[in-house]
């Protein structure tokens, strides 16, 4: 099938936002059963990540009830996707963006942010190299007491959710009811559960499986050290509201040296460099493909691009000082894509051996 991208065909966009969203969808793998894996490629999107359609929509919000004023400031906590919206938003509406920011991040998203005009604020000094999740609210919410800007608050803020409204209606547009499951990473919630919330009020019975790294305390396990970035949280960080465990049918959780080799793996395969969130819902999706009923599509939600990783997921140093890269790891996933390709293989030959029996009969 040619696929045709809408927003190639209508317009030239007059301001970058309009190229937000109408991401394609691209088959990553398929089993004899006819069930295939999809994956919304969400990396497309302007600033590489799924969380500039988020940041779109707070900043808009916030206009509309009068928190943000013309040449006013923003600030908020980031680990990169959201800071990199929000400055790409904040560049297209005149506004002044503050980043809080920690070591864990990645340089590459620190980069980025700083290359849009982000003034970045660490916390934990430059040199800490731990995840600050708690820490980083807390200054935003200082900054935004003590200096006057807006802070969206993204863990607490409904808009947040309410930004992935045209995701959810891009995937019912794209795929209506062949759509029987969908997996995202969990951080904020906002991408999985704003996207399954409009796909339930289009009519949707899409499962939803949310996925976080092992290690991570959102789903009630217990907290350990991971390096996986965006999705999952800290010990000691108070889940907010916007992950609403009414709309995560299946949660689950996903060693960081499966959700890296599944990234760098996928990454092989396609030409795609997916990032490591991605990987981490491609590995789930990818396990699940032959258990669903025959003939059903999955959906992962591919949340950034692996541009960002290319010094900690795809940087084997990186790897191996956190004991994180493993040749088995790596051959399993391999072993995956193998069986399902022969899978197919058997389901094309079986067909074809039933043809001319069928001619007889
Ligand atoms: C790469 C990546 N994956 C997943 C997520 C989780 O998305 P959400 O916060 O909407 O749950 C984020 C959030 O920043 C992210 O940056």
């Amino acid at each position: 099938m040619t696929y045709q991208n809408p927003r190639m065909q209508t317009r030239i966009a007059r301001v970058g936002s309009e190229l937000i969203g109408d991401t394609p969808l691209f088959e990553l793998a398929r089993v004899g059963s006819g069930s295939r894996l999809l994956l919304k490629m969400e990396q497309l999107n302007p600033t590489g990540s799924c969380k500039v359609r988020m940041a779109r929509e707070m900043i808009l919000a916030a206009e509309r009830d009068g928190l943000l004023k013309p040449g006013g400031q923003i600030v908020e906590s980031s680990s990169g996707n959201t800071g990199t919206g929000l400055a790409f938003i904040a560049i297209e509406r005149g506004y002044r963006f503050i980043a809080v920011v920690d070591n864990n991040a990645s340089r590459a998203k620190l980069s980025a942010m700083k290359a849009l005009g982000a003034e970045l604020r660490f916390v934990g000094g430059q040199k800490s190299d731990t995840a600050s999740t708690v820490e980083r609210m807390r200054v935003a919410s200082e900054i935004a007491a003590t200096e006057g800007a807006f802070w969206p608050d993204q863990h607490h803020n409904p808009n947040n959710n309410l930004g992935y409204v045209g995701l959810a209606t891009e995937l019912h547009r794209d795929l209506g009811d062949d759509l029987k499951y969908l997996v995202g990473a969990v951080g904020t919630g906002g991408t999985l559960c704003g996207t399954v919330k409009e796909l339930r009020r289009l009519g949707s019975s899409v499962v939803s499986i949310g996925v976080e790294p092992a290690g991570s305390i959102i789903f009630g396990g217990a907290p350990h050290q991971h390096w996986q970035t965006g999705a999952g949280a800290p010990a000691g960080f108070c889940v907010g509201p916007n992950v609403d465990h009414t709309l995560i049918d299946e949660e689950l959780t996903v060693r960081d040296i499966d959700a890296f080799a599944t990234a760098r793996t996928v990454t092989r395969r396609t030409g795609f460099l997916v990032g490591g969130t991605a990987g981490m819902a491609i590995y789930v999706a990818l396990r699940r493909l032959p258990l669903l009923k025959p003939g059903s599509t999955i959906v992962v939600l591919a949340c950034d691009a692996g541009e960002k990783y290319l010094d900690t997921v795809y940087n084997d140093d990186w790897l191996e000082a956190r004991q994180l890269l493993s040749t088995s790891a790596h051959h399993r996933i391999e072993r995956i894509f193998e069986a399902y390709r022969d899978s197919v293989r058997m389901a094309d030959f079986d067909l074809e051996e039933a043809i001319p029996s069928r001619r007889v009969s």
